[in-house]
């Protein structure tokens, strides 16, 4: 029986589409569904053009009642009876009630070496720091924002004449590698970190 997956976007989906591309033949995942919180997320239609069930749950109309938009959120999850959730540039903050709720079973791609740079803007911060190298991670979504147990790093050198947009663009192709080898792992329940290059 396959695990099932579905992953949470926010934007263009690339990570998406290398996760989606990744689970075909003998890997024990497949893709059930992909959700935007914003019903324009160009990741949609690459989603609907790969055959996967789309939904999208507009976040605005909530404000800031999280656990509203949270529990539209979690209808549509549970009828998909994801086994793993992975967050792929889904750029809203989860509640530790969702966390909880999905108890260990969500991960999330974030573009800096963690436990640095948490939060936003994590390519200029490594520069403006002089930092020599810079990368993503792959991790388990606990209550605290990008802070859970690492599952893979990808890490390559910061060139003197990098701006954020270079790097970022030098970066996401590692992002497409390093996430379907952690799901990979993940859903066979081997939490062994993968490490590229
Ligand atoms: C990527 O840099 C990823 O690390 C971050 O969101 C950005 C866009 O991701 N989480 P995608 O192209 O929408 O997958």
């Amino acid at each position: 029986m396959k695990k099932r997956v579905a992953i949470l976007i926010s934007g263009g989906g690339s990570n998406m589409v290398a996760l989606v591309k990744s689970m075909t033949g003998d890997h024990p995942a497949r893709p059930v569904l992909v959700l935007a919180n914003d019903p324009t997320a160009g990741g949609l239609k690459k989603a609907q053009d790969m055959g996967i069930k789309t939904a999208a749950i507009d976040h605005r109309p909530f404000g800031n009642d999280r656990h509203a938009f949270e529990a539209k959120l979690t209808a549509a999850l549970t009828d998909a009876q994801p086994d793993v959730i992975c967050l792929a540039g889904f750029m809203r903050v989860l509640t530790s009630e969702f966390v909880d709720h999905w108890n260990r079973r969500i991960l999330n791609i974030h573009p800096s070496l963690l436990p640095k740079y948490k939060g936003l803007h994590t390519h200029s911060r490594a520069i403006q720091a002089g930092d020599s190298h810079a990368g993503c991670s792959v991790h388990m979504v606990t209550a605290k924002l990008d802070d859970g147990p690492i599952l893979g790093q990808a890490k390559l050198a910061i060139r003197p004449d990098d701006t954020p947009d270079t790097l970022a663009q030098r970066i996401l192709p590692y992002e497409h590698k390093l996430y379907p080898q952690v799901l990979r792992r993940f859903v066979v329940d081997d939490q062994t970190p993968v490490i590229l290059p």
